[in-house]
C-alpha cells in the first residue's frame, strides 16, 4: 500500500486547476440509469468512488464506456440486475445513490445497508421513509434494503434532517413518479443544483434546486444527455488552504468561487489576501503566519464539514486560538489526533476541538482515518519540519486527482512511495 512522503517548509507558488466535483459525479452517474438512452459525463474526476461507481453499473449490467478525454458514456439499456451488493456499499457509502433511481425506473432494488463508516453513524432511514411514502414497499432482508414498487407517486416530504444523498435520491426517484414531488428542508448543497440540472437536461421537470424545496413534476421517461460536471468546490478549498498554511500564494482556476463563500471568508480572517474572478479565487499569505479562526460547520450555504478537517490545520500553526466546531457528524475528529503527534495542541470537547496555534510542527509518520482527514494531515505535512508520513492513503485517492502531482506543481516537496 502506497504512502505520501512530504518534506515541510516550502511555500506554495503558482496555480493548480480544480477537476470534476467527485460529490456532484457521483450522483449524476447514478442518476444516469433513470435515461433510456445513452448519457454521456464529462469532467469527470480520476478517482477511487469514481471507479467503485464505474463497477457497481457495471455489475448491473450496464454498459459503461470511458473515451479518451476521460468522459463516461453510461447506457443502461443492458443492465440486467437492480442489485448494490455488500462489497461494494462497504467501500463507499454513496452507492446507496442507486436507490431512488432503480425503484423510480425498474421498480425494484436490492442495496445494501452501509453500516457504520469511521465519521459517524450516517443512517439512509430518510431516504428509505421518503421512498416509502412514494408508495415504495420496503423490508430489510440480510443487510440489504430491498425495495419493491410499482410507478412512484408524487407526494409532500419533509426532510428530518438536511441529507444532501437523501434529498439527491429523492429528487431523481420523483423524476419519474406520477405527478407532483414536493420535498421540504431539502439540502442546498451545489451538488444538488448540479444534479438537478443533469436531470433537466434528460427532460425532468424540477424547480426550487439550490432552495429547502424542490418541486419535481413526474415525467413518463427521460432521454439521453451530455453533461459537464462542476468543479469540486472541496478540492478547491483545500489547495486555498495549502496556500495559506504555508505562507505562499496559489491560485486554483477552473472553480467556482460563488460555491466557497464562507470558506473565502474565513481564509481573509486567517490574513490571507483572497481574490477571485468568475472562475479563479486566488490566496496571498504574503509570507505572514496565519490568524486562527473559528468555524462552525452546518449545511450549505455554511461552513461544509468537508472543510472542518483542513482549517483544523490551518490553527495548528496560527497565531492564537481557533475553535473548531462539527455539528454535522458526531466522530469526525479522528485527523486531531494524528495532528498532535506532529505536535498540534489541540484538546477536543465533545463536538468542539481548541486548537493552539503553534510556531512550529514536527514531521512524524501519521495515519489517514478517512478522506478529508488525510487532506488535513497532507497540509500539516506541508508546513511540519522535516518528513512526514502518511499512510493508508487510499483514503486521499477517493477524492482528490492526483494530488502529489498538483501539490508539486505548487513548489511542495511530495512524493508517492510503496509503504
Ligand atoms: N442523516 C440521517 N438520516 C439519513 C441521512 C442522513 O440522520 O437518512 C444524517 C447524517 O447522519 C448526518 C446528517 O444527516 O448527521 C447529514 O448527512 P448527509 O446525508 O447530508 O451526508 P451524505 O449525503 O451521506 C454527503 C457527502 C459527504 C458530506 C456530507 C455533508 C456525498 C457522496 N457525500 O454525504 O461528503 O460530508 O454530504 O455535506 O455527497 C466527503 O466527500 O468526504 C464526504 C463525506
Amino acid at each position: 500500500m502506497d504512502k505520501l512522503q512530504i518534506k515541510g517548509g516550502v511555500p506554495l507558488e503558482g496555480e493548480v486547476r480544480i477537476s470534476g466535483s467527485k460529490n456532484a459525479t457521483l450522483p449524476i452517474l447514478a442518476g444516469a440509469l433513470l435515461a433510456e438512452e445513452p448519457v454521456v459525463v464529462g469532467n469527470v474526476p480520476h478517482l477511487r468512488d469514481v471507479t467503485t461507481t464505474i463497477e457497481l453499473l457495471g455489475r448491473m449490467g450496464v454498459t459503461v464506456t470511458v473515451d479518451e478525454r476521460s468522459r463516461i458514456e453510461v447506457d443502461s439499456a443492458t443492465l440486467r440486475e437492480c442489485k448494490a451488493p455488500y462489497e461494494l456499499v462497504k467501500t463507499m457509502r454513496a452507492s446507496i445513490l442507486v436507490l431512488g433511481p432503480l425503484v423510480a425506473r425498474f421498480g425494484k432494488a436490492d442495496v445494501s445497508l452501509p453500516g457504520g463508516c469511521a465519521i459517524g453513524a450516517r443512517p439512509v432511514n430518510i431516504h428509505v421513509a421518503g421512498l416509502q411514502a412514494m408508495g415504495a414497499d420496503i423490508s430489510i432482508e440480510g443487510g440489504y434494503i430491498r425495495a419493491r414498487a410499482g410507478r412512484l407517486k408524487g407526494t409532500r416530504l419533509v426532510l428530518d434532517t438536511v441529507t444532501v444523498t437523501g434529498t439527491e435520491n429523492l429528487m431523481m426517484a420523483a423524476t419519474l413518479a406520477e405527478g407532483e414531488t414536493v420535498i421540504e428542508n431539502a439540502a442546498r448543497e451545489p451538488e444538488v443544483v448540479d444534479l438537478a440540472n443533469f436531470l433537466v437536461s434528460m427532460g425532468a421537470k424540477i424547480e426550487g434546486a439550490g432552495t429547502d424545496k424542490i418541486v419535481v413534476q413526474g415525467v413518463e421517461k427521460l432521454r439521453g444527455t451530455r453533461y459537464d460536471v462542476l468543479p469540486d468546490r472541496i478540492e478547491a478549498g483545500t489547495y486555498l488552504v495549502a496556500g495559506a498554511i504555508t505562507r505562499g500564494h496559489v491560485r486554483v482556476k477552473n472553480a467556482r468561487p460563488d460555491h466557497l463563500d464562507a470558506v473565502l471568508v474565513k481564509l481573509a480572517e486567517a490574513g490571507a489576501l483572497v481574490s477571485r474572478g468568475d472562475t479563479w479565487i486566488e490566496v496571498d499569505m504574503r509570507g505572514k503566519r496565519p490568524r486562527a479562526v473559528d468555524v462552525r460547520t452546518a449545511p450549505y450555504p455554511a461552513f461544509p464539514t468537508d472543510m472542518q478537517a483542513q482549517f483544523a490545520a490551518l490553527n495548528t500553526i496560527a497565531e492564537g486560538v481557533g475553535t473548531v466546531i462539527e455539528t454535522i457528524f458526531e466522530n469526525r475528529f479522528m485527523h486531531m489526533l494524528e495532528m498532535r503527534r506532529l505536535g498540534a495542541e489541540i484538546r477536543l470537547e465533545g463536538n468542539t476541538a481548541i486548537i493552539r496555534g503553534v510556531e512550529r510542527l514536527t514531521g512524524a509518520p501519521v495515519m489517514a482515518t478517512d478522506l478529508r482527514a488525510s487532506a488535513s494531515l497532507v497540509l500539516a505535512g506541508l508546513v511540519a519540519d522535516g518528513r512526514t508520513d502518511i499512510e493508508r492513503i487510499y483514503h486521499i485517492d477517493r477524492g482528490y486527482e492526483a494530488i502529489e502531482e498538483k501539490l508539486a506543481q505548487l513548489g511542495a516537496q511530495i512524493k508517492r512511495v510503496p509503504a
